[in-house]
């Protein structure tokens, strides 16, 4: 046989190799006699998205478009099948009544693999309950109450920063300039830290040079968040990592930093620091293991190093300020759509400083319905994870019998449920009017979930709502918001990232209201 034969019998065999492998899996729906959609080899039914075209959340809506009355259906995730979940029954099923068997969100068996994905978010089983039982003090609302003089200071910085970058163009990309905001607020209520980011020039300050690197979506990062999360063990087997070494480097310093500033012993500043100071007193994290309902929890134990606390310092910085900065800038640039929704919003907080003589106080931030309407809803149109996803650690029977194996993914598709007529009529229109008083109501119960649901639900929610509500009333009690010339009425989304960011900037002309001279805060 010639040379060339050989090559070409190798490649052909190369290619029913790679074909037999990437459809092994593609009867599996077929055989539980669950409806699913048609893949293609090795790209299932989200080609669009493994090939950095399509944003995951549109991708996911067609396909549950497909199936509009069914309360579920099997898809393939790559190679891999996973259980669409449309259903509110059924998701109430998985993320709460039977969240043991639910309690991880995917490839649970590689989050040991990288420092990052030690943190809560990827934890799963009794290291993720032992965590989150000890980190959960610091989100109580007394906390958050506590805290809020540091976000309030930051609210001053960003009605500087507002005052100056406004002046001369009147344009400003408002996602990148909630970024600065939110940035400046996480680093001082989780870390204090001054980041700068709100001072002239801070869109360069290390914290938001860090904050592009934590979110970036580049090309290569896409394909590697889509990889890592498709096929684990090939990810892996190749040295690769999801998250670049120089972010653990980055929070060692500024840990090891914050720590020497307070002499390794907790303050009263009671932020996240100062807990991260009191766990690391001990060798070990005490608290209930994880259990099937109606089983005695008994006590775990998990060790306490500098990579497990990294880990926590990373997620609370990236999923502290990403989340917010996303929900502020949407909720501005819908306001800036809809001057009548605007209109009301700007009258309640006019109302709300005048009573509190321009003073931001926590528990002032509950007298604002309207705009907590506004930022609902900008969540239900733009959630930042579009699909929440869990991953079945034993062998589960659905009530209706379907089975499903260890190790199923099974995926919640937030942001088609968001959009689904049948919960919320006219979806694609921004209504603050759907979360107030009777109307809230009548929100089907898991059908709205913008920080998820059940014991995973955002540790963070209370956090990341004082900051974005903060964040309204000082944009909107000095400016009037349109889009900018030239500035789509609908954003396309970014198919580089699994989280929802618009793929261009959000420009909007800000013009001084009338009076504002009367709101500007007391400092
Ligand atoms: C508007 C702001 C925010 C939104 C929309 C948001 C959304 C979410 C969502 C959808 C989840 C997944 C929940 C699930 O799987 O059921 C989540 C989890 C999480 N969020 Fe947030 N988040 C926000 C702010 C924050 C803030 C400010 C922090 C921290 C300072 C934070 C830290 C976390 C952590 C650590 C988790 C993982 C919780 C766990 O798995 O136990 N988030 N968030």
């Amino acid at each position: 046989m010639s040379v060339s034969a050989l090559v070409f019998a190798a490649f052909v065999l190369l290619v029913t190799y790679i074909y037999y492998w990437s459809t092994r899996k593609f009867d599996y729906w077929k055989r539980k006699n669950v409806p699913y959609a048609k893949p293609v080899p090795f790209f299932g039914n989200y080609m669009r998205y493994i090939t950095l075209q399509s944003y995951i959340g549109d991708v996911t809506q067609k396909l549950c478009q497909q199936f509009p009355d069914r309360p579920y259906f099997g898809s393939f995730y790559g190679t891999e099948p996973a259980l669409v979940l449309q259903n509110p029954e059924i998701i109430k099923q998985v993320f709460t009544k039977d969240f043991y068997y639910f309690n991880s969100r995917d490839n649970s068996d590689y989050n040991h693999k990288e420092v990052v994905t030690q943190n809560l978010f990827f934890a799963n089983g009794d290291k993720w309950k032992v965590v989150r039982q000890n980190l959960t003090p610091l989100f109580s609302s007394l906390k958050m109450k506590n805290m809020f003089y540091l976000v309030e200071k930051c609210n001053h910085s960003l009605e500087d920063m507002l005052d100056k970058e406004i002046k001369d163009l009147q344009i400003i990309e408002i996602r990148s300039a909630m970024i600065r905001y939110t940035l400046d607020s996480i680093c001082s209520s989780a870390f204090g830290i001054e980041s700068n980011t709100l001072r002239e020039g801070g869109e360069n300050s290390p914290f938001a040079n860090m904050g592009s690197i934590v979110f970036s979506s580049s090309i290569t990062r896409g394909l590697k968040w889509i990889s890592r999360s498709m096929w684990p063990g090939i990810f892996y087997k190749l040295g690769l990592q999801c998250f670049p070494a120089e972010i653990d480097g980055f929070f060692e310093r500024v840990l090891t930093q914050v720590f020497e500033n307070r002499g390794y012993k907790p303050t009263n500043r009671n932020d996240f620091v100062d807990l991260i100071l009191s766990l690391k007193q001990n060798d070990y994290l005490t608290g209930d293991g994880l259990v099937p309902k109606n089983v005695d929890a008994k006590k775990v134990t998990v060790k306490v190093d500098d990579a497990l606390l990294i880990a926590q310092c990373v997620v609370f910085f990236g999923a502290g300020f990403e989340t917010s900065a996303s929900t502020l800038s949407a909720a501005l640039y819908e306001l800036a759509k809809n001057p009548e929704a605007q209109r009301r919003a700007q009258e309640e907080v006019d109302e709300l400083l005048l009573k509190h003589n321009n003073k931001l106080n926590y528990d002032c931030l509950a007298e604002l319905p309207y705009l907590e309407a506004c930022m609902n809803e900008a969540m239900r149109l733009y959630p930042v994870l579009p699909n929440i996803t869990r991953e079945a650690v034993a062998d589960y029977t659905f009530p209706d019998g379907l089975r499903i194996e260890k190790g199923m993914r099974v995926h919640v598709p937030v942001y088609a449920i968001h959009r689904n007529p049948d919960n919320f009529p006219d979806p694609e229109e921004f209504r603050p009017e759907r979360h107030l008083g009777d109307a809230k109501n009548d929100i089907k119960q898991f059908t709205f979930f913008p920080f998820g649901e059940g014991p995973r639900i955002c540790i963070g929610m209370r956090f990341g709502k004082m900051q974005t509500i903060a964040g309204m009333v000082t944009c909107l009690k000095k400016y009037n918001f349109e889009l900018a010339d030239g500035m789509s009425k609908t954003v396309p989304f970014r198919s580089t990232t699994v989280l929802t960011q618009p793929s261009t900037g959000l420009f909007l002309k800000a013009t001084p209201r009338d009076g504002w001279k009367q709101r500007i805060f007391a400092r």
